[in-house]
């Protein structure tokens, strides 16, 4: 691959691996981002080898500029959170929507050649039929879910209206190094190693028998270089995911196994279910397999592990500051 990219949340947890990703792959790489929740830390691999702008997605001029001379963007700026949107569907609006809508527009006007969104399996809901195809209905069950499936129309769109190549890629729940816990709307891989690195309970809301599709962050970044180069026709929208599920229950034990030592004694808390929560969540992969060629590498035992990993060195890092 060569030529400039940009990523939009760059110094965001998926961003940043996506930026790796495509410095590894030969690209040039440009991040914009508002370091409302990306971090420069995150970029502490990259440096040097990036440009970064801080800036807003939603402001059109600084969208324009950002996107100038691209060849690929991939926007995966985002306020991603279900329970976020819940509480301020406006803020989320702003930045799940309206910028998604300023960032397509500045690509079509710059010339972009692929624009990749960073959809979301939320959009299916609780929809009857699992695994969950892209010919589904959606049936979105919060401001986020309604978002996210929103943004997907305007990138179909911008394909047709105005010839843009855009590419939806709907993630399943993405997890690994540099996943913030720092809030309690943080993802829930994230969550866990942090309270349990901690010597802390952490907590399960509902009965813990609800299942996700959990997929390792360096299987999204695999997928995105995909999307970017593989023949597929414009407007595509793809499940990226692991194909298998696990219920809440049975992601505290793995988290338990790979932290280990004093964690393995501690028992979660459990609270009432969260509004918006999906119940059941797996992807079918038929068509990530045969547009992409995608093939998801990392199990969940082995992706928490690299992501407890992730962590300590972090932990590390942290103390080492003056
Ligand atoms: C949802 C979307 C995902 C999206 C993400 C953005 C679905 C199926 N998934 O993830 O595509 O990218 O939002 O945030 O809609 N939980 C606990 N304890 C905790 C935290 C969470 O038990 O401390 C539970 C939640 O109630 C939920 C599950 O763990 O049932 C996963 O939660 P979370 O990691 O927040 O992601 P989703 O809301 O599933």
């Amino acid at each position: 691959m060569s030529g400039l990219a940009l990523v939009t949340g760059g110094a965001g947890f998926i961003g940043s691996h996506l930026v790796e990703g495509l410095l590894a792959a030969g690209m040039r790489v440009r991040v914009l981002d508002d370091f409302s929740t990306g971090r420069e830390e995150n970029l502490a691999a990259a440096a040097g080898r990036v440009e970064v702008v801080r800036g807003d997605c939603c402001r059109a001029e600084e969208a324009q500029a950002a996107v100038s001379g691209a060849e690929l963007v991939f926007h995966e700026a985002a306020l991603p959170s279900v329970q976020r949107s819940v509480e301020d569907p406006f803020l989320a609006q702003r930045r799940n929507l309206d910028a998604t809508l300023v960032m397509l527009d500045a690509a079509r006007r710059a010339g972009v050649r692929r624009f990749i969104y960073a959809g979301s399996s939320s959009v299916y809901g609780d929809s009857a039929e699992l695994p969950r195809h892209e010919g589904l209905c959606p049936e979105p069950l919060s401001p986020y879910a309604a978002q996210k499936l929103a943004a997907e129309h305007y990138c179909r769109v911008f394909a047709g209206c105005y010839g843009l190549h855009t590419v939806v890629l709907r993630y399943f729940n993405v997890y690994g190094p540099r996943q913030d816990p720092s809030s309690p709307y943080s993802g829930v891989i994230s969550l866990f190693i942090a309270a349990l690195l901690d010597g802390r309970a952490p907590f399960i809301f509902g009965d813990g028998r609800q299942t996700r599709d959990f997929v390792f962050v360096g299987d999204v970044v695999a997928a995105n270089l995909l999307a970017a180069t593989r023949d597929l026709p414009r407007g595509s929208i793809v499940n990226v995911a692991s194909g298998r599920r696990s219920t809440v229950l049975e992601l505290f034990d793995t988290v338990q196994r790979a932290v280990g030592g004093g964690a393995l004694g501690i028992e979660p808390l459990f609270a009432a279910a969260r509004p918006g929560d999906v119940r059941d969540s797996l992807a079918d992969l038929t068509r990530a397999r045969d547009l992409l060629g995608f093939q998801p590498t990392v199990s969940l035992g082995e992706g928490v592990r690299h992501t407890v990993v992730g962590f300590l060195n972090a932990t590390q890092q942290k103390e080492k500051l003056p």
